[in-house]
């Protein structure tokens, strides 16, 4: 038997005071983008801001349905928008916010089970890593380098082969 280690790291900044000009500025575009997100049931806004590699910034925000498995997450919605308008495009970074109409957004959200499946195969299929930038509307922001990051032993395309 061999013990193997998977490493994971995640920058912690203070707050975004703290990031790169344009890590804020995506990041507060997360934020405000949330503000349209439909979540009468949950009252949990999402909103995610993408820069792609042709330097356009493409958006999106959870959209939840009174059938509850139906609903989408902000990621995902943001993935599909892009993929549709600006297919074979990479997203070089994605920045995720939320407004909670129950609780304060004093730290920062990382994507659900099935969002980090979406982001690690279409970081996959463009070739081109996916930056997150994770912050609620205050306290501490986290960066991580790639979205696969967050699933070790990801399932992909390979594995349909074997
Ligand atoms: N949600 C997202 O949109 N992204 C996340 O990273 C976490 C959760 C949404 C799904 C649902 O509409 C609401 O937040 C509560 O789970």
């Amino acid at each position: 038997m061999q013990l193997k280690e998977v490493q994971f790291s995640v920058e912690v900044y203070t707050s975004a005071a703290e990031l790169a000009d344009e890590d804020a500025a995506l990041l507060a575009t997360a934020s405000d983008i949330a503000k349209v997100a439909y979540a009468p049931y949950s009252n949990f806004f999402v909103g995610a801001a993408a820069k792609l590699a042709n330097g356009i910034v493409v958006s999106g925000t959870n959209q939840e349905n009174a059938a509850y498995p139906a609903g989408i997450c902000a990621e995902r919605t943001l993935m599909s928008a892009a993929a549709t308008q600006y297919p074979g495009i990479g997203i070089k970074t994605m920045a995720i916010s939320y407004h909670n109409k129950n609780g304060e957004s004093t730290k920062p959200i990382s994507p659900c089970g099935v969002c980090r499946q979406v982001l690690a195969e279409f970081e996959e299929r463009t070739a081109q890593s996916i930056r997150l930038v994770l912050g609620g509307l205050s306290g501490e922001v986290y960066i991580i380098q790639t979205a696969k990051a967050l699933l070790p032993l990801t399932f992909t395309s390979d594995d349909l082969k074997r």
